[in-house]
């Protein structure tokens, strides 16, 4: 999939970062994307900044890891988003954005993203002993009927290291693939 807008400028996509164990291969997804002719801006939650090498992330996207509000007056840092893929997604921030909370940026887009009607896809990564609350599975119902885009990672054991290696960071390319040439 190469993605192209009307006007011919190279789409952006918002890589919404959390606090979960895989969140230091986010280049991995950033790659991925470039790939595939998008730009890329990462917006990490303050808990999810302290997983990732900021400083190789901006080297490799060009732009400055958005964490906090600007202040009033002071320039957008990233364009604005075509597509956003939340990668990973934690039981924290999966919960509270399907609960309409905007308590940090990172849910403060997300928020708005559905009114603007912004394709988005979120790739959920988190112990089965999280995803077991039920507010867990009535938040997944809920992001899916306001169209958002789930990826298909199985909970892993909980104290048991994780599975990494089952998380695709391309799914969220796939996923929004088909979303993105309807729009163009
Ligand atoms: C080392 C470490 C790994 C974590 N991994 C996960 C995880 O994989 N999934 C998850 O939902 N929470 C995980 N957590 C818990 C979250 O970091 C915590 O709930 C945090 O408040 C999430 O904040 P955020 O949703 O704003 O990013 C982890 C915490 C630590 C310290």
């Amino acid at each position: 999939m190469t993605e192209q807008t009307l006007s011919g400028k190279k789409p952006f996509l918002y890589v919404v970062v959390c606090a979960a164990g895989v969140a230091g291969d986010v280049g991995r997804l950033i790659t991925a994307a470039q790939e595939r002719n998008w730009d890329v801006g990462v917006v990490a939650t303050p808990q999810g900044l302290g997983f990732l090498d900021a400083e190789a992330i901006e080297a490799q996207t060009g732009y400055p890891i958005r964490s906090a509000w600007r202040t009033p007056g002071e320039a957008r840092p990233l364009p604005p988003a075509d597509a956003i893929a939340v990668a990973p997604a934690t039981f924290n921030t999966v919960n509270k954005w399907a609960a309409g909370i905007s308590d940090t940026l990172a849910l403060g887009i997300l928020c708005e993203a559905y009114g603007m009607g912004i394709p988005t896809t979120v790739l959920p990564y988190l112990n089965s002993a999280q995803a077991a609350h039920p507010a867990y599975r009535r938040s997944l119902d809920q992001l899916r009927e306001m169209g958002v885009l789930i990826g298909s990672y199985e909970p892993h054991k909980p104290k048991a290291g994780g599975g990494a290696d089952r998380f695709r960071w391309e799914e969220a390319l796939e996923l929004l693939a088909p979303a993105l040439s309807a729009r163009t």
